[in-house]
């Protein structure tokens, strides 16, 4: 809609009531998108999700009934002459609804609310998947403990899940207070240095869904994101095969320049790898760095060229990372060859 400056309902006076429409159409429509969107509350892919959509649902809906009968009795006491009128008006009819109403709609739904929360705190099962989730600025490493073969098997900024099965999510900080959230699947949890929280959730549907960190923790809270894929199990099996195996050998000459290089720039320090020497704890493990969903959690998309521009550019893409812009530590050469060499790590 290319309306200059101004809005319509603004320019021309007589066309406010459209403009207001047309604002509530706008409303709508971008609530409607957000039930579509891979990071929404109404959108829930598992029990727990539901559980608060049901709430959100009651609310909204309730409220806006009551807003409109509200506004009902208002308009036929302001603005008619009807029989109706009096009774509105007269003290009894204020006392039962502007008191004994929603004293009772209140209670009824702290009821109901308590109830809810019971149901969001009690474990579904006794033995559930467990992830420990580290929050650093500003990205996400991710274990899990009974999984790898000898120690926990170490990812970053992607969790992922069979559908069916509870997961609890262990939230630990190494450094300033982050928060997990992933609405599609569940409330927040606070990330707190020297505290331990616990959450738990399941999907009941494969996909996958984003989350991000609800806490602000510095400069780039706002991209500290990750996705959480939830596999149907036989496939989350495979998954877990793959995910295991160490770094795959270089292929070819130009691949095997990209792992030297790698190593040369110091990477290594600060990034391990299964499979190969380098063990840095610093950053994310870059064992399987080729086969996730994103790059420098959430930022950017994952593929050669966004891995080449990151390692280039880190700070330009999130200054106050911790992560160093290598362009003038690397040849043209070199960082293309490792942006190759880390791609191919599956
Ligand atoms: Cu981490 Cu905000």
């Amino acid at each position: 809609m290319k309306e200059g400056p101004h809005p319509a309902g603004v320019r021309h006076g007589r066309c406010r009531a459209s403009g207001t429409i047309a604002n509530l159409a706008v409303a709508a429509a971008l609530l409607a998108g957000c039930g579509e969107s891979p990071q929404s509350v109404l959108d829930p892919h598992g029990p727990d999700a539901e559980l608060v959509h049901n709430i959100t649902r009651v609310l909204f809906i309730g409220g806006t009934v009551i807003f409109l009968l509200t506004m009902a009795c208002v308009g036929t006491v302001v603005f008619t002459r009807w029989k109706l009128r009096e009774v509105l008006g007269s003290r009894r009819s204020i006392l039962v609804m502007g008191i004994v109403f929603p004293a009772l709609a209140l209670a009824a739904l702290l009821v109901w609310t308590l109830d809810i929360a019971r149901a969001l705190v009690l474990p579904r099962s006794a033995e559930p998947m467990r992830i420990e989730m580290i929050g650093w600025q500003f990205w996400w490493e991710v274990r899990y403990p009974d999984l790898g073969s000898g120690g926990a098997l170490v990812a970053a900024n992607e969790i992922h899940i069979p559908v069916g099965r509870e997961v609890e999510l262990v939230a630990i900080s190494k450094d300033v207070i982050h928060s997990v959230w992933i609405p599609a699947l569940r409330g927040k949890i606070d990330m707190i240095p020297g505290r331990t929280n616990r959450i738990r959730f399941m999907a009941n549907r494969p996909g996958v869904v984003r989350g991000q960190c609800a806490e602000y923790c510095g400069a780039q809270h706002a991209l500290m994101a990750f996705y959480v894929v939830a596999h149907p199990p036989e496939e989350f099996d495979r998954w877990l095969e793959q995910e295991r195996r160490p770094a795959p050998a270089p292929s070819t000459d130009f691949l095997a320049l990209g792992q030297r290089a790698f190593g040369t720039a110091g990477c290594g320090a600060c990034h391990a790898i299964r499979g190969t020497e380098w063990t840095g704890g610093y950053g994310p493990d870059l064992t399987h760095v080729g086969s996730r969903l994103s790059l420098a959690a959430g930022a950017l998309d994952n593929h050669r060229g966004t891995l080449g521009g990151w390692i280039a550019g880190a700070q330009d893409i999130k200054p106050g990372n911790r992560m160093p812009s290598f362009n003038s530590v690397l040849t043209g050469e070199e960082l293309r060859a490792v942006a190759a060499w880390l791609e191919s790590l599956k």
